[in-house]
């Protein structure tokens, strides 16, 4: 297994970060704040560094500092053969710049060749509790990190069906035969593109489930067992390429009439959904907070070994102020799994989640986009001041910071 870390970040006007540097360790990390210093504005951008794009902005403009020109992220990154040095940067204009080490152009897609992350934040649970375009989205940023092809698949499929819909409410008044004819060439490209991703997905929902199932039981310790489910939106028989395309096709034949009459697409991979199960009982509708937070818990720390699986390298965990919304069991056993096994960048309001790090983790404290190193001795405050004197701080803060902590960003 390859040991892969970001050595250094180097921030030029992204977000609220006018020019700011960080040499990280390669074990754990803590960056304390007060809210809105930029906290999780740091951890994006390591994110960026790696998905060429934001997990949260709504369009790359937003990643700019106000009234700036363009922003620039550099990540150097240790790994085998040699280390690298990435560059993401963007300017208002749209125009996007990706190089790597300096000199040569990438695309974004060839970013995580170089460096992976995962990310865990509080809006996490919307995996559990959102819509399925919540559920959907997380499994294409996920399937996307480790496949390429896969991003331009979703890509691909996504116009098909904007065209696709057009095309629909353009000849809904055309004779049945005529009609049928215009959509059939739409059709083969929507069964062959979307069977693609479909079986990809059941690939990875299947591995998921295996690997969540186990995390699940390591950190509740409990015996309820936790199954993720796929749901596509196309019943099929086998999960191969072929077989799924051809069920597409029947399906979108068998729906021609009524797609004619709404003018959209009604069955396909845009359509599907993923279930959570605590011993056969949906966790979105029946799991208590507590067990929705484990499930999801359970599904990241899947989501870390389907990626150190599928590209030989163990990703870099960004950690966005999710230790104090864990129980000490849960949180124990997360830090467990993480300490010396990956490098992490953890962040936290709380001055009191110093006394949970392990001694080697070097800690930081972010103020108004500047990052400063700290010399504090971890283990000096008393472990509870993590979670309790956080939970006051979101009550004195009202819902906004409940919500996930980020309002006013975008
Ligand atoms: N494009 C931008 N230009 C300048 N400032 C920005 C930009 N985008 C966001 N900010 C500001 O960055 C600040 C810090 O945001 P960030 O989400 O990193 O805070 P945080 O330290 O994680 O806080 P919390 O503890 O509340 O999560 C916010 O106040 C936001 O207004
Ligand atoms: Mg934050």
């Amino acid at each position: 297994m390859g040991a892969m870390w970001v050595s250094r970040i180097e921030l030029t006007d992204f977000r609220n970060y006018a020019e700011a540097s960080v040499s990280l360790d390669p074990g754990l990390n803590l960056f304390l704040g007060l809210n809105a210093q930029g906290k999780t504005n740091l951890l994006e951008s390591v994110y960026v560094a790696s998905a060429g794009r934001s997990y949260r902005a709504s369009s790359d403009a937003d990643l700019v500092r106000w009234d700036r020109p363009f922003f620039r992220i550099v990540a150097k990154v240790e790994r085998k053969p040699s280390p690298v040095r990435l560059e993401v940067g963007y300017s208002r204009e749209g125009r996007r710049l990706i190089r790597l080490n300096g000199t040569e152009k990438i695309r974004g897609a060839e970013l995580s060749s170089f460096l992976n992350v995962v990310m865990f934040t509080p809006d996490d649970l919307a995996l559990v509790k959102g819509s399925p375009g919540d559920r959907r989205r997380f499994l294409d940023l996920e399937i996307s990190q480790v496949s390429p092809a896969y991003r331009n698949w979703i890509s691909v499929y996504g116009k098909t069906v904007t065209q696709r819909n057009a095309l629909l409410k353009q000849v809904a008044g055309a004779p049945p035969v005529r009609a049928t004819q215009l959509l059939e060439p739409w059709d083969d490209q929507l069964a062959a593109v979307g069977a693609r991703v479909i079986a990809r997905r059941a690939e990875v929902i299947a591995y998921l489930d295996e690997l969540g199932r186990e995390a699940h039981r390591r950190i509740t310790g409990t015996p309820g067992v936790l199954a993720v489910r796929y749901v596509p939106s196309v019943q099929f028989e086998a999960p191969n390429v072929q077989s799924i395309a051809r069920a597409f096709k029947a399906r979108l034949a068998q729906n021609r009439q009524v797609e004619l009459i709404r003018g959209v697409t009604m069955s396909g991979p845009h359509r599907d959904d993923v279930l959570f199960q605590l011993d056969g009982v949906n966790v979105a509708t029946f799991g208590s907070q507590g067990q929705q937070r484990s499930t999801v818990l359970s599904v990241k720390l899947a989501e870390v070994e389907f990626i150190q699986a599928h590209t030989g390298d163990r990703p870099v965990l960004l950690l966005d102020d999710v230790l104090s919304e864990l129980d000490e069991r849960r949180r124990a056993h997360l830090l467990a799994e993480v300490v010396g096994q990956y490098q992490t960048l953890v962040t936290s309001v709380e001055p009191g989640c110093v006394g949970i790090m392990p001694a080697r983790a070097r800690v930081f404290t972010i103020d108004a986009g500047k990052i400063h190193t700290e010399e504090v001795a971890p283990g000096v405050v008393p472990p509870e001041g993590c979670a309790e004197r956080h939970s006051e701080q979101a009550r004195i803060q009202g819902p906004s910071a409940l919500a996930g902590g980020d309002a006013g960003v975008e």
